[in-house]
């Protein structure tokens, strides 16, 4: 990205895992790390956007002159993002959000007993770049991620279609890659394009990817 080039815009981006309550001491998380969403958030504010960064429990610093709201939940992150979507001009939802969230948080803490099984009942969270994009009048760009094992290509560029994305990112995760390492590649997808990031460091991944939103940014509001 070339400095300057995103001067006046907001960038809104949602990173690392969230953490849904089970009880008082315990949680269902993930393994993100957050890295992917921290590098994007510096790219963007390197291109010299305004850029909020709703961040779930991850220990990474705050990269300089961006603006970052902790959240824990699905629940808080929507509301994070839901607050800023209509004033920013690009949404990148590159959180690892939960999918289930226990459907009743245990006041104190859940002892075991002599029964050998103990079962949660789970329901499903609100799918935040969704209710995002479901919004009437949307003006925002939106770009996803789909972290997946096998079929790459298809369960994207089904997932942009469904979630009404501009732009998809997609990543093979396992075998080193992906999810809480440095390194990643990633297939980008929107409406009419595609392209492969090779395998990179996250910082350079970001840059790149970085590159091509502003590319299909300018693309679409110049139509
Ligand atoms: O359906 P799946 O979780 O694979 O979709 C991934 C994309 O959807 C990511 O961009 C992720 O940030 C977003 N997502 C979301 N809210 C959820 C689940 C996923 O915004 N509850």
């Amino acid at each position: 990205a070339v400095p300057g080039q995103l001067k006046g815009k907001q960038v809104l981006i949602t990173a690392g895992p969230t953490y849904e309550p089970i009880d008082p001491v315990r949680f269902i998380g993930n393994r993100s790390s957050g890295k992917m969403g921290f590098a994007l958030a510096q790219a963007a504010q390197e291109a010299g956007a305004e850029v909020i960064l709703i961040a779930g429990p991850v220990s990474l610093p705050t990269p300089t002159g961006v603006q970052r709201v902790n959240v824990e939940t699905a629940q808080q992150m929507l509301d994070a993002v839901t607050a800023e979507a209509n004033h920013s001009d690009i949404f990148i939802s590159c959180a690892a959000v939960a999918d289930y969230s226990p459907a009743k948080v245990e006041a104190n803490k859940i002892k075991k007993t002599t029964h050998d099984k103990l079962i949660l009942e789970l329901e499903p969270t609100t799918d935040i770049v969704s209710s995002v994009t479901s919004q009437p009048d949307l003006t925002l760009f939106v770009v996803g991620f789909a972290a997946e094992t096998r079929h790459i290509a298809d369960y994207a560029r089904e997932k942009m279609q469904r979630k009404k994305l501009d732009m998809i990112a997609a990543n093979q995760v396992g075998e080193g890659q992906g999810f809480a390492v440095d390194d990643n590649a990633l297939q980008v997808f929107w409406t009419g394009g595609e392209q492969l990031l090779p395998l990179a460091p996250k910082s350079q991944l970001a840059r790149d990817l970085m590159t091509l939103i502003i590319e299909r940014f300018y693309a679409k509001n110049s139509t």
